[in-house]
């Protein structure tokens, strides 16, 4: 819905809480896609509302999870170039509604467009709508015949061969995904800035808001170096740590069988295969191979990677090298987190009797993982101890 577009809801907060509420109005579906936030005087930004209404029935909840306060305010808004997708949907499902043979309980067209979704994620030929997407009544009182018509709608406005609906990761130790498909194949292939990836939607995550960490583990230097991918998934960070940063070989530990399959034809598509072995199974089993052969491990598995640490170490060579590990920590506790993490390295470096020298690095902020819960990246280097 769209206030009077002279004047738009804006809520105003200070640069420094910008991010946390923007996460917040994003999971409370109460920012506007469409609409740019602006930049304001005295270190704040406005971040444009969905509707007068929608703020009403979300402002609490959003104080209450971020404990900052909101302004409201009204500024006119500035449409942003996405805008297209979300008026081309509309006015093809309008297009469809004339079409479809219809009866009261349908209701009307304006109601019915209010419940297409305003956000999806794009893989590919595949479009993702939110987990709950399509789920109010009125979608099954459609016909099947409206219905496969209206998927077929959504997608050519979309400009996508399918679509389907994003279930939540499914809280397994594979990571797997249960996307519903309406239309189309789950198997999606898409370059991402330069690089192949390829997988089953339906059976294999793909966290696109990992983006920037894919960039910046790209952007280091691995020339030459043995690499060990402790959860390589369909090579998320496998690909570009060779293709990007130059790692010479990447040993790619994987259990679920689905996305070794994607990591095999995204290699081959990349035509790096020879730069990759697959150690299929539990890495806690195929870890202790590897022993003594990498520069360099990531660890890439939320919420903890913990129950490799040990056997990351002790895959370093002799002369030592560098770990990557992700975790889901508390903001506010990050500093105790990586003194903590630090401290159980250097045991784990005793216990085993491997004299490496222990120093942490940067830690990297890749994302709110839920409010006051950021996915972090903490780099590690371990050395022989100077004798
Ligand atoms: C979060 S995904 C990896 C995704 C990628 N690193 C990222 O952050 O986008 C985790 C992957 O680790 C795999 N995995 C989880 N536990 C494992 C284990 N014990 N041994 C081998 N692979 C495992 C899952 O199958 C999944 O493909």
């Amino acid at each position: 819905m769209k206030e009077d577009d002279s004047h738009h809801p804006f809520v105003i907060v200070h640069r420094l809480d910008g991010e946390r509420i923007h996460s917040c109005l994003k999971q409370n579906n109460m920012l506007d896609n469409d609409v740019a936030p602006v930049v304001l005087e005295h270190q704040t930004i406005a971040f444009p509302l969905i509707s007068l209404q929608v703020y009403e029935q979300g402002r609490e909840k959003v104080v209450a999870i971020s404990s900052i306060p909101l302004e409201l305010v009204f500024l006119p808004p500035h449409y942003m170039e996405p805008t297209q997708p979300h008026k081309r949907l509309h006015s093809m499902v309008t297009e469809w509604w004339n079409d479809i043979p219809k009866d009261t309980t349908l209701g009307h067209l304006e109601s019915f467009l209010e419940l297409l979704p305003r956000k999806w994620e794009r893989l590919g030929d595949l479009i993702l709508f939110p987990n709950g997407s399509f789920s109010e009544d009125i979608w099954v009182k459609l016909s099947n015949d409206s219905q496969t018509y209206l998927w077929t709608t959504i997608a050519s406005a979309l400009k996508v061969k399918g679509i389907g609906i994003q279930s939540p990761i499914a809280d397994n130790v594979l990571r797997s995904s249960q996307a519903t498909i309406l239309l189309g194949d789950s198997q999606v292939s898409f370059l991402d800035h330069g690089i192949h990836y390829q997988f089953d939607a339906a059976k294999v995550m793909f966290s696109s808001g990992n983006i920037t960490e894919r960039r910046r583990i790209g952007a280091l230097n691995m020339k030459g170096e043995t690499v060990v991918d402790a959860y390589a998934g369909i090579g998320y960070y496998s690909f570009p740590m060779i293709i990007n940063a130059g790692a010479a070989h990447v040993h790619a530990c994987e259990m679920n069988p689905a996305s070794i399959e994607g990591l095999l034809l995204g290699a081959k598509k990349n035509q790096i295969e020879d730069k990759i072995t697959v150690h299929q199974g539990d890495n806690q089993t195929t870890l202790p191979l590897l022993k003594g052969k990498a520069d360099r491990c990531h660890l890439g598995l939320l919420p903890s990677s913990e129950a490799v640490w040990g056997a990351c170490l002790e895959a370093l060579k002799a002369e030592g090298g560098w770990l990557h590990v992700h975790m889901n920590v508390e903001e506010e506790k990050i500093g105790r987190w990586k003194k903590s993490t630090l401290e159980r390295f250097k045991s784990l470096n005793d216990e085993l009797n491997l004299g490496f020298s222990i120093r942490g690095d940067h830690l990297e902020r890749v994302k709110w993982y839920a409010p006051f819960v950021r996915h972090v990246v903490f780099d590690i280097e371990c050395r022989p101890k100077k004798s």
